[in-house]
Parts: C-alpha cells; sequence; structure tokens
C-alpha cells in the first residue's frame, strides 16, 4: 500500500536512499566515531560511544547494543569491544544496569534523577530492555561461539530470570517507566500517575524503590506497582532464543495479546489508576513483537493492517511513539524543565524494530517505503534523538547514537546469526 507524503514541502526527496548529497552511511560514521569513549576507570577498561556528547555522557544500555549493530557494519572489532564493555560493567550476581557510569560519577543535580542506590556506584540499581544476548548475535554472531561473552550473557540472563520473572512463566516486569527504555510514554500515565517518568514526584518513586533495594518482589510485595511490558519481553524473546534457550513468545501471547483489541497490552499490577487494554493510549510497541520471527502471521498481518498502515501511524514521519490522533499524543519536550520523552515524536530505533518484521514476511516495499520517508527528514535535520511526528523536526539530542540505525534501514544486511 502507498503511503500518504508526509514529509513537508520544499524536501528535496530524488531517491529511495534519501535526498542527493546525503550519504547515509558516512554520516552514521561520523556520528558513532565521534561519540566513541575509551579509556580505564575504577580498573576496568572501557570502550564504547555516548549516545550524545552533550546530553548523554555515559553508557546506556540498549543504546549501546543499538550502536553495535550499527558499528558491525564497518568495524566487529570495536562493535564486541562496546558489548563487551557493557559486560565488564557487570556485578558479580549477573545485574546489568540501565547506565554505566564510566569515566566519572554522577553530578548532584543528576543524582536525584538517576536510579543509583548511592552517588558511589559504578551503575544505575535499574534495567533497560535486556537486548545484549540478541544484538550479540546480530552484531557478531552465535554468542555460544565466543568464550568471552557466552559466560556472561549466561549469568546476566540468570539474574533476569531469577529477579525479574515473577510469575515464573518467562516473562519479565519492570519496576519503573524508564526500564522499558521509553520512559515518559503516556501507556504509563495510569501506572505511575504523579510519580511518572519526569513529573513531579518521579523522584519519590526512585526514592520508595531505593528503600526496597530495586528488588522487584519486593516491590511487587509491597503492592508495586509493576508491569510485565510488551517491549521489554519482546527483546527478552529475542534475547533469550539468540542465546539457543526457549523462546518467550508463547507466554507473551498468552499474556500481553488481546485478540479482541489486536493490540498487545502490558499487565499491569498495582496502578494508581487502573485502566483497562483498550482504554489505554495507542503506542507504538504494540508493533514491537512484529520483530519476532516467531509471532504468528494472522497476528503480524493484524498489526500491520490495522496498526501500522491505519492513518494515525501511516501518516506521520516513520514511527511515532503514540498515535496521532491518540489524545496524549505531544509534541512537547519538556515538563516544567524535565524531558518527557516517547509521548509522540517518532524514534528510528522503534522503525528499525518493526521494519525487520516487515521485511522477513514479505513485506521489503513497505520496510523501503518507511525507510524512504525517514530518509530525507535526517538528511535535513541531522541524526537527532527523535523527530516531530508530522513535521520532521529534529527534537531531543543531537548526534544521537542509535538514529545511525537509519543506515541499517535503508542498506539492510542479513544479521550475523539467527533468522534473518
Ligand atoms: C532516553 C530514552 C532511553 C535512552 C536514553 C539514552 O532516556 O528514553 O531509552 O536509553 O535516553 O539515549
Amino acid at each position: 500500500m502507498p503511503l500518504p507524503p508526509a514529509i513537508p514541502p520544499g524536501v528535496p526527496w530524488t531517491s529511495p536512499h534519501g535526498p542527493d548529497g546525503f550519504d547515509v552511511a558516512a554520516g552514521a560514521r561520523g556520528v558513532l566515531e565521534g561519540n566513541w569513549r575509551e579509556g580505564d576507570y575504577r580498573g576496568r577498561h572501557y570502550a564504547f560511544s555516548v549516545p550524545s556528547p552533550r546530553s548523554y555522557p555515559w553508557q546506556w544500555y540498549w543504546d549501546s547494543c543499538f550502536h553495535a549493530i550499527v558499528r558491525s557494519r564497518y568495524d566487529p572489532g570495536r562493535a564486541r569491544a562496546e558489548l563487551l564493555t557493557l559486560l565488564a560493567a557487570m556485578r558479580e550476581d549477573g545485574f546489568i544496569g540501565h547506565t554505566v557510569l564510566w569515566g566519572r560519577p554522577l553530578d548532584l543535580q543528576r543524582a536525584v534523577r538517576y536510579n543509583i542506590a548511592s552517588r558511589a556506584d559504578l551503575m544505575t540499581s535499574t534495567i533497560q530492555p535486556p537486548i545484549i544476548a540478541w544484538a550479540w548475535a546480530r552484531a557478531r554472531g552465535d554468542p555460544g561461539a565466543d568464550a568471552a561473552a557466552r559466560a556472561g550473557l549466561e549469568r546476566h540472563h540468570a539474574w533476569l530470570d531469577a529477579h525479574r520473572d515473577l510469575d515464573g512463566d518467562g516473562l519479565l516486569w519492570l519496576i519503573q517507566p524508564d526500564e522499558s527504555g521509553m520512559d515518559a510514554s503516556p501507556k504509563f500515565d495510569h501506572v505511575w500517575g504523579r510519580r511518572s517518568q519526569g513529573r513531579v514526584l518521579f523522584p519519590a518513586l526512585i526514592h520508595a524503590n531505593r528503600r526496597r533495594g530495586f528488588d522487584a518482589r519486593r516491590i511487587a510485595a509491597a503492592g508495586g506497582p509493576v508491569v510485565c511490558e510488551v517491549l521489554t519481553n519482546t527483546i527478552w524473546s529475542l534475547s533469550e532464543q539468540a542465546l539457543g534457550r526457549p523462546s518467550r513468545t508463547p507466554a507473551l501471547l498468552d499474556r500481553l495479546w488481546d485478540e479482541s483489541a489486536g493490540r498487545f497490552f502490558d499487565d499491569v499490577r498495582g496502578a494508581v489508576r487502573p485502566l483497562p487494554g483498550p482504554r489505554r493510549p495507542v503506542t507504538w510497541d504494540t508493533l514491537a513483537p512484529l520483530a519476532l520471527s516467531d509471532l504468528p502471521d494472522a497476528i503480524a498481518d493484524r498489526l500491520i493492517e490495522e496498526v501500522l498502515l491505519a492513518p494515525r501511524f501511516a501518516d506521520g514521519v516513520p514511527l511515532p511513539a503514540v498515535a496521532l490522533d491518540d489524545p496524549t499524543h505531544s509534541s512537547r519536550e519538556t515538563w516544567w524543565g524535565r524531558h518527557r520523552h516517547w509521548r509522540g515524536p517518532s524514534w528510528v530505533n522503534s522503525l528499525w524494530l518493526v521494519s525487520l518484521g516487515l521485511r522477513r514476511r514479505g513485506r521489503g516495499d513497505l520496510a523501503d517505503a518507511l525507510a524512504a520517508r525517514l530518509t530525507p527528514v535526517v538528511a535535513r535535520e541531522g541524526f537527532r534523538e527523535y523527530y516531530e511526528a508530522r513535521t520532521g523536526a529534529g527534537m531531543g539530542a543531537h548526534d544521537f547514537g542509535w538514529s545511525t540505525l537509519l543506515w541499517d534501514l535503508v542498506d539492510p544486511v542479513p544479521p550475523a546469526f539467527g533468522p534473518a
């Protein structure tokens, strides 16, 4: 199905790989190289790309995994080094934090907003979508075949299993919205209310979770909230399969797919304002399971036809974080001076995950069309953190690492290991 043009007039758009003069590959390499940091800290070596030099000066877990996937196209050695750096931060028990503070500790101003137990910590005490094993497979090949990777990844997965699989069905639970990677998504408004990310009482949530040792079982026992989240568990299934373990997709379908609504919904306990799935905001992550090779075709087709190609998503610069017509959709970047991400504008990593599923299902035409719509926006605005969903105006951080996934969108390469 042809997509309606959403690129504002005046933007040159002359080839499927981008406007003349815009070299996606060179641009992407420039960003990743400019953001590269290497050194020694507390007796460990680190080597990775920061998400953005000014806004995000440390190592972010899932950002680094996306960086490694792109970097593996031209520098497999450093892609491996970036993933090994995450593993080097791992605690003895297998925990890896959302943000690893290589080089210098947190400043006081950030310390109230970051999920640290103490300012002396090397990393935060919360997680991000556990994508490293799958990223290893895509970037480097079979993680089981690399001795340096395998033991670490297995220990990490064992920690996640032991501490976050609250019901024993193979799915993980989150204790804070930022653990999903989609910090202030409106899908969490009913869960955390005024304690949502970027709102005035967010530090109170961090404080309460810190008192409980950021321990999901203790938090759940105290009434939560805790969330069994769609994107996190999609990524968990991908990573588990990359390690040769049973797919988590059947459990994800059992618990999170709503056949009558035709969408995936988080399972939530202890919400401040409980809301049934169909009354929640329509957010892009319902499309994330398209990345799963074992998603049943009937569900994939429904998601593509009824969600992705509906004007509420298809009319936007791909891929809006929130449906354009959803009452919660907003382009506001901040709330009382704090960033509130994932409330409307479009992100490159979401489109990339969805496009993998499109190509696998023989919808490469659609994946190409979506990439061709995003490319002139990036050519004009640069590799920004996200883009206003109707105009494509660049927003958030500059020289943003994972937006280089655009390279993989316009010129996809098969994964080094695992299903295409
Ligand atoms: C924002 C995003 C998060 C990302 C981080 C660093 O907080 O919501 O997903 O990891 O920035 O780029």
